[in-house]
Order: C-alpha cells, then sequence, then structure tokens
C-alpha cells in the first residue's frame, strides 16, 4: 500500500458536502483499513475553526450516521486531521499548506475541490504555483462543472491549465452508488441479458430517480439550475448511458468512457412540444405533513418559472436503439425516494394465454438502485390452482441486496469514489468531453424552453408529478412502473 500514502487536502471542509459525506466516508475507509497510517486528511475552509473544533464538528456528524464510530478508529481518523484556515484566493495561504504538507511528505496530494466550479481556476493555479501539486497530483472536482456547455468549457480549460486530464475526477456520485456498478455486472458478466440488450427484444426503458425532499433550504443555487440541470446533465444521462451503452473491451476507464460518449452522441434531438413535461410543485403533503409550494420556499422570488420536476422521452439514435424510447423522469417532491431503471422487453411473438392478461405479457427487469437496492426480474408463471391453469401470474426472479448480504453495510457512493481516487483509477469518474456532450443536449431542451416562454405545468407536492407525465407515456402505450 506504499504508493497509496497520500495527503488529502479537502477544499470546503465546512460545508455539508464534506461534514455529512466526505469525512464519513474516509471515516469508513480508515475503518476498513484503507487508509495508510501516513495519510493525512488537511481539512480546509474559510470557517474560523481549530482543528480541535473541526474534529469535534466531524465528531457530532459521524455520531448522527446509522454507523456509530468505534473509539479506536475515531482516535485513529482524527489523529490524521488539521484543519487550515485560507482565503482562497491569497497565495500566501498556499505557501502555508506546502509547508505543512512538506513537514512529512508523502507519495501525492490529492486536492478535492468542494467549492463552487468558479473557484476551481484560482485554487488550481496557486496550488500549481505555490509548489503544492505536481504532474503526480489528482484533483477531484465536485457537480456542477458550469451551468451550460460555455461554462462548463471554462471550467475545464481552468483545470486544463494547470492539470493533465489523467489527473482530474469529476465526480458524479451516482457512479458511486452500489447497484450502479452492479448494472454494469449484470449487463457485461451475464450473456442472458447480453443478448437481449437491444431494439430487437427491449420495448422500451424507463429510469426514475424520484426525491421526496423538496429544494433543502437551496433556493439560491436550485432556482438557477432547476431539476434539468441538477439531475438530468449528470446521474440521469449517466444511467441512460450506462444502460444503453455498448459492451467496453475491458473495464478500463477509456473503454467505458469512449462507450458512454458513444451513446451521448447518439441522443436524438427532444421535442418540447410533445416529448418532454416540466414540472413545478405547489403546496402539497410530504411524509404526512404539509409542506410549501416551491414559490413559498424560503427565499422564494414568487414569480420563478424554475422546474423541479421533468419528464423526457428521449432516443438513442443508433442500430441497438432504434425506435426504443428512454422515458426519463425526476423530480423533487415526489411521494418516495426512489431511483429505478425498468428495462421492459416485448412481448413474447405469439401470445396463447387468457386474452384478459394479455397487457402482462412482456418481462421487465427491475434496477433497484435506491432505496432497497437490488435487482428483480419480472417473469410470467402460471397461476397456482387446477382450474387456473390457463391463467397467468406475475412472478419475481428476485434478488434483493440486503437480504444476500444480510446486516452488511452497502458501502456509500462517496467511499467506492474516494478509494478509487486513492488507487488512480478513473473509471467511475466523468471525463470532461462526456460532461460536454451532456450539456450539449441538456442546452437544446433549455434554449427550446427559454423560446417558448412557458411556465412549468403544477403539481402538488407529494404526487407523481403533473398529469402531462403520465400522458407522455400512456400515449405511447406504456404506463410508469411503480404506477400501475
Ligand atoms: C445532487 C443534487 O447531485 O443529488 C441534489 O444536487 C439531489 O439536488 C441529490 O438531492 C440526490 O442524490 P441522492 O444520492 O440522494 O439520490
Amino acid at each position: 500500500q506504499a504508493s497509496l500514502d497520500t495527503d488529502l487536502a479537502l477544499f470546503g471542509a465546512g460545508g455539508d458536502l464534506s461534514l455529512r459525506k466526505l469525512m464519513p466516508a474516509l471515516y469508513q475507509l480508515d475503518a476498513q483499513g484503507l487508509l495508510t497510517p501516513q495519510t493525512r486528511i488537511i481539512a480546509i475552509a474559510r470557517e474560523p475553526y481549530t482543528t480541535d473544533s473541526f474534529i469535534e464538528k466531524v465528531s457530532e456528524k459521524l455520531k448522527m450516521g446509522s454507523d456509530a464510530p468505534s473509539d479506536e478508529v475515531f482516535e485513529r481518523f482524527t489523529a490524521r486531521i488539521t484543519y487550515l484556515q485560507m482565503d482562497l484566493a491569497d497565495a500566501a495561504n498556499y505557501t502555508t499548506l506546502n509547508q505543512q504538507l512538506n513537514e512529512r511528505p508523502t507519495n501525492r496530494l490529492v486536492a478535492y475541490y468542494a467549492l463552487p466550479a468558479s473557484l476551481f481556476e484560482i485554487v488550481s493555479q496557486h496550488l500549481k504555483t505555490s509548489g503544492c501539486a505536481d504532474a503526480n497530483t489528482r484533483i477531484v472536482a465536485e457537480k456542477p462543472i458550469g451551468h451550460d456547455l460555455e461554462s462548463s468549457s471554462e471550467v475545464n480549460d481552468a483545470l486544463a491549465a494547470c492539470f493533465d486530464e489523467s489527473q482530474i475526477y469529476r465526480i458524479d456520485h451516482y457512479l458511486g452508488k452500489d447497484t450502479v456498478q452492479n448494472l454494469i455486472a449484470l449487463r457485461f458478466a451475464n450473456s442472458l441479458f447480453g443478448n437481449i440488450w437491444d431494439e430487437r427484444s427491449v420495448s422500451h426503458v424507463e429510469i426514475t430517480v424520484a426525491e421526496e425532499v423538496g429544494i433543502e433550504g437551496r433556493w439560491g443555487y436550485f432556482d438557477k439550475a432547476g431539476q434539468l440541470r441538477d439531475m438530468v446533465q449528470n446521474h440521469m444521462l449517466q444511467l441512460l448511458c450506462l444502460v444503453a451503452m455498448d459492451p467496453p473491451a475491458d473495464l478500463s476507464a477509456q473503454a467505458i468512457r469512449d462507450e458512454k460518449v458513444r451513446v451521448l452522441k447518439a441522443l436524438g434531438e427532444v421535442d418540447i412540444s410533445t416529448d418532454v413535461v416540466r414540472g413545478q410543485y405547489g403546496a402539497g403533503t410530504s411524509g404526512g405533513q404539509q409542506v410549501p409550494g416551491y414559490l413559498q420556499e424560503e427565499g422564494a422570488n414568487k414569480t420563478s418559472s424554475t422546474e423541479t420536476f421533468v419528464a423526457i422521452k428521449a432516443r438513442v439514435n443508433n442500430w441497438r436503439w432504434s425506435g426504443v424510447p428512454f422515458y426519463l423522469r425526476t423530480g423533487k417532491r415526489l411521494p418516495e425516494k426512489l431511483s429505478q431503471i425498468v428495462v421492459h422487453l416485448k412481448p413474447a411473438p405469439h401470445y396463447i394465454f387468457d386474452a384478459a392478461q394479455a397487457h402482462l405479457a412482456g418481462n421487465r427487469l427491475v434496477i433497484r438502485i435506491q432505496p432497497d437496492e437490488g435487482i428483480q426480474l419480472q417473469v410470467l408463471l402460471k397461476d397456482q390452482g387446477l382450474e387456473k391453469d390457463r391463467r397467468l401470474r406475475e412472478g419475481p426472479l428476485d434478488f434483493s441486496f440486503r437480504e444476500e448480504h444480510g446486516a452488511a453495510r452497502i458501502p456509500d457512493a462517496y467511499e467506492r469514489l474516494l478509494w478509487e481516487v486513492l488507487q488512480g483509477k478513473q473509471s467511475l469518474f466523468v471525463r470532461r468531453d462526456e460532461i460536454e456532450h451532456a450539456w450539449r443536449w441538456c442546452d437544446r431542451l433549455n434554449e427550446a424552453w427559454a423560446d417558448a416562454d412557458e411556465p412549468p405545468k403544477k403539481y402538488a407536492a407529494g404526487s407523481w408529478g403533473p398529469s402531462a407525465a403520465v400522458a407522455l407515456i400512456s400515449r405511447d402505450g406504456f404506463s410508469w412502473h411503480d404506477m400501475e
């Protein structure tokens, strides 16, 4: 493990992401023995913490998590942490950082930018000129990288001016989720699925990322972004790529990312008048509580037409997927937190069972990303009982990760991603051209919406979005899997 001796400089350490996700993920890596004894964590932010008060804060968050920290690991983990209060624009601060790094040199620096992308340039330049960073350094960049193609290219140019693409790890935390990784295993380790994965057998695909929460006090950010930029440009399109991509030649970053880019390039034009639904939540109920509508959220300007829900009928225009619609749906304040992919197979070519049940024909593969991670294949079986011999019932071939692995915890996405960074593996990170192709497609939608200048359709908080989202799929003779 000698080569994994690392100094991890965590920029934006006082922020929500760092305290809620990154520090707990690092703690878990330590608990699993994956951090070398030499590995240090330098927490950097502008807040006036001391190392002790920062550790106190981290400890509070760890105790709030589902796995109580063990004293022994906690002691080892916190001994790695130093807090450095920094003004990111001030070169002198990077000299101090460099001195700290040189006190006990390790093999490399990983700089994690849990920062707004507008700061990437200045931090990168200072890291370079101060000597903190060199050709061995790895940069982890959090989303959002820009808000359209142009701004994301600027951010990417600023990173590229200081670092090689092989040093840059752009995060899309959905790629670190367990079931998302399992999708790759399912598709490319099982000939059963490999042979049916195209327009000859697949009728349509649904990808849902539903959230029960609203915007969680993030009006300032969210209102400028909207659900398309916040969720579709990154997570939803990454999921779509993993479902639609051709088998890569191997698991290398280049092979996987090349295939994903081919999918992004094949994404068809979307007609916003027929194939897209934009929604915005109004007041309603969530988790049994009355909740305000988007325009009544704290900080809201009351007239915003930003979308909190999108449903899109997308197309991947290539031989494999010709004619197969991909229905994407994502929104805030939906009835439950649910991320899943459903691959619907075409019905058998000749149907001989009860005519009243013909609608059941066709298998479904349900890949449940969260919660209750698992994979289910819906098959049709004979109903039980002599008089029902010709009747069918849907029976799942069911694989629940929870049941299979018992009490073993499923690692959080950030744990996996940080571990991959430490090992220098880039396949779960997003390459520059992926981000840019995804923006190109989303920009066209945003531009068409701006031209059409129509307000989003209202839906009540706690519902599955505007009724038009149901019409979008039912017009084609299908329905959303969880609404049947
Ligand atoms: C983030 C978005 O990228 O993903 C948030 O900015 C969203 O708005 C979150 O809530 C969802 O992530 P998860 O892992 O909770 O599904």
